[in-house]
């Protein structure tokens, strides 16, 4: 069953519990925690401090992404905050190794994530040290964009390479374009506005999660 991660970028920042713990009672999996640097890409956001908070208030994985030029300044304040998985970019320009390593090291799930323009193959040196990879479905850096169709090939191609460990795209992602997605090997989708708009946010993962894997 395909895994929902609500991004709490598009959920209130005025009212983060509530619509954590909303997203909880929906019956969604996981908590997608967007982290940026201004610097990686054009917008700041969260901190390990939120990060930390929100465990606090939810049982649910949380699934941090560090959209960052240098995660391994801030990898370690994530997983004492309590992060589940914590995923770095492929771009970024620090030592993937080690840091994918010494995620694992402390026993959470390390992830990989490739931005829509760069090639699948460059996680190929990383795959046997990764727990996930994120194909992000959209220029990081904001939610509200359109999914780009490119990157369904990255998500099938790393399907038929093999890869055992969870494929989570992110940015784009609507009820339209999901069964796609799965039926392409997707296991985890991120999901902002298309989830935190829904009237009844249950009725809708309801649906979600009765899409059949391949
Ligand atoms: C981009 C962000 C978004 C967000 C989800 O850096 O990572 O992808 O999580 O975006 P939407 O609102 O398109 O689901
Ligand atoms: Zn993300």
């Amino acid at each position: 069953m395909i895994k929902i991660a609500p991004s709490i970028l598009a959920a209130d920042p005025l009212n983060l519990e509530r619509d954590v713990r909303t997203a909880e009672k929906a019956g969604c999996d996981w908590i997608h925690v967007d982290v940026m640097d201004a610097h990686f890409v054009p917008n700041l956001a969260y901190s390990a401090d939120t990060v930390r908070r929100l465990s606090q208030v939810t049982q649910l994985p949380l699934d941090v992404h560090l959209m960052m030029d240098h995660p391994e300044t801030m990898v370690d304040a994530f997983l004492d905050a309590g992060a589940s998985c914590l995923t770095i970019h492929a771009e970024a320009d620090s030592d993937i190794t080690a840091l994918l390593a010494g995620i694992r090291k402390r026993g959470r799930m390390a992830g990989l994530a490739l931005k829509p323009g760069t090639p699948l193959e460059a996680v190929h040196p990383y795959l046997e040290l990764t727990d996930l990879v994120l194909m992000m479905t959209v220029e990081p850096g904001f939610g509200g964009q359109k999914l780009d169709p490119r990157v369904i090939s990255k998500i099938r191609g790393l399907k038929d390479a093999g890869y055992t460990g969870e494929i989570e795209a992110d940015g784009g992602i609507r009820e339209d374009n999901l069964e796609m997605l799965v039926m392409n090997g997707l296991s985890v989708a991120v999901m902002g506005t298309a989830l935190f708009g829904q009237k009844d946010m249950a009725e809708c993962i309801r649906r979600l999660h009765g899409i059949k894997n391949e």
